[in-house]
């Protein structure tokens, strides 16, 4: 499978690359100026990093970080954890970000990249598929607090991103289905073609070594990169008559998810949910 490049346009416009073993392309996506990575990855994943890593060393100083996976990251304790390690390493603007994990990672990294300096270069790398179709595209980041997910963030848009469908070769199953969950969820508000290879394969959808899951992939990003570009801010809104429905659209299904995610108590995967 030779990789596929989707464009996101717009004001901070950067690419998204699906394809397998994509590593080597993170030095030519980060900018010449940077000299220090700060590779911010969820610690559980440490072997499958570690090519990425190796790529990173050879061209930059790298500040590897090992965070918390899921929502456990998404606090302010490891925000500051993170700001007080670039401090120490003294990351200037013209330094960069490498995030490396879940949603739950991207958000963090991404937030940590929006707020360090005011703001310094992302490269989010995702490792599962809910975050290659929603969380690493579209720039949203953020943190969780007392009152509520989500609340604490920014829009900073990434430098690119790199969806290695290798990383689904191991990811539980479990995972893979709940995030087929946001991959169906583009079906309904967009493209039909993707429900049709669900209904059609659903054993095929779900296999990370076959042909279909990749299609299934691209489908969503392009799904979601068409949403983000017409209104990266949700600011469009279905009442205002605006031609777009916006970025609010792609909570299809999130009503109901929300609220089942919270009668189960958060033990609920948020795509088996959706
Ligand atoms: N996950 C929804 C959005 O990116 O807007």
């Amino acid at each position: 499978m030779s990789d596929t490049v989707l464009h996101v346009g717009g004001a901070s416009p950067y690419d998204v690359v699906v394809g397998r073993g994509l590593a080597d392309r993170l030095p030519g996506i980060l900018s010449d100026s940077v000299q220090r990575v700060a590779f911010l990855y969820a610690a559980e994943l440490d072997e499958l990093a570690e090519p990425v890593l190796d790529v990173l060393r050879k061209a930059y100083d790298v500040l590897a970080l090992g965070l918390p996976s899921g929502e456990a990251t998404k606090t302010a304790e490891v925000a500051f954890q993170c700001w007080d390690a670039l401090g120490a390493a003294g990351f200037t603007r013209s330094d960069a970000v490498v995030t490396f994990g879940g949603g739950a990672t991207t958000d963090l990294g991404g937030f940590v990249a929006a707020t360090w300096l005011r703001g310094v270069r992302v490269v989010h790398v995702p490792t599962t598929l809910l975050a290659m179709v929603d969380a690493a595209v579209g720039g949203k980041t953020g943190i969780n607090t007392a009152a509520g997910k989500n609340l604490v963030g920014s829009f900073h848009e990434p430098a690119g991103v790199l969806v290695d469908l290798d990383t689904l070769l191991t990811l539980p199953r479990a995972e893979l289905v709940a995030g087929m969950g946001e991959v169906i969820k583009c079906g309904f508000i967009a493209d039909p073609v993707i429900l049709d290879l669900v209904e059609t394969g659903p054993t095929a959808a779900t296999d990370p070594r076959g042909p279909v899951l990749p299609e299934l992939v691209e489908r969503a990003i392009r799904v979601k990169i068409e949403v983000v570009v017409a209104d990266l801010k949700e600011t469009a809104g279905s009442e205002d008559g605006a031609a777009h429905p916006g970025r609010e659209v792609l909570n299809y299904g999130h009503t109901m998810g929300h609220a089942i995610e919270r009668a189960e108590g958060y033990t609920m995967r948020h795509g088996e949910a959706v």
